[in-house]
């Protein structure tokens, strides 16, 4: 993986996450959704934020440790890519950030950068899916732009796990036929001074 990301700035894994940690953490995502602890993501920084589902429509919750047995195992897992990471790359990887998202049919959301221009922290973004049987006629691809490289569409498939560098991978959700699970992350660095 990690070979990949120098190579190539992203790096795809087909079967990361156990198939049963897969279905747990879909089952709590589902839940949480039920249950409206999901709330529609946001677009900009600050107080600049707003909700514009034309560009960003999935509906968000970040984790927190100890929230349930799946996330903690999750975050655990994380932990140590986290340190094999550093240990090949020297990233200097300090932490982890992550939210279940959930987008509805139809919803999408547009070519972005994961680094704000007002925080350069953000260095390894994540995204794992948790949808079970995805066919790729049912849409929901992330695409990602590869600076001097053909476009690359991965379907979002239950245990996959996409990693790409968060500065310079342009990238964006197209929509889908049906409800698309995942969880976004961020390995983030220790901010710079004056950051
Ligand atoms: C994001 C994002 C990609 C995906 O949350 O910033 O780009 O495939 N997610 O869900
Ligand atoms: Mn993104």
């Amino acid at each position: 993986m990690a070979d990949d990301l120098v190579e190539h700035g992203w790096s795809q894994q087909n079967i990361f996450l156990p198939a049963q940690l897969t279905l747990e953490l879909a089952a709590e995502c589902h839940l949480l959704a039920a249950g409206g602890a999901l709330h529609a993501a946001r677009v900009g920084r600050g107080t600049a934020q707003t909700i514009r589902t034309d560009i960003r429509g999935d509906q968000i919750l970040w984790l927190k440790a100890g929230q349930s047995a799946a996330c903690d195992r999750y975050l655990h897992i994380m932990e140590n890519l986290r340190i094999a990471l550093n240990r090949t790359l020297y990233l200097g990887l300090a932490e982890y950030e992550s939210h279940f998202a959930l987008y509805a049919p139809g919803a999408s959301y547009q070519p972005h950068l994961d680094r704000f221009r007002d925080d350069d922290c953000r260095t390894v973004s994540v995204v794992i899916y948790l949808n079970h049987g995805w066919l790729p006629e049912q849409g929901g691809a992330l695409r990602l732009h590869p600076q001097g490289e053909r476009t690359q569409d991965i379907a979002p498939l239950g245990s996959r796990l996409v990693l790409f560098l968060s500065a310079d991978m342009l990238h964006e959700v197209l929509p889908a036929t049906r409800e698309r699970l995942s969880l976004a992350g961020w390995f983030r660095r220790r901010p710079t001074l004056g950051n």
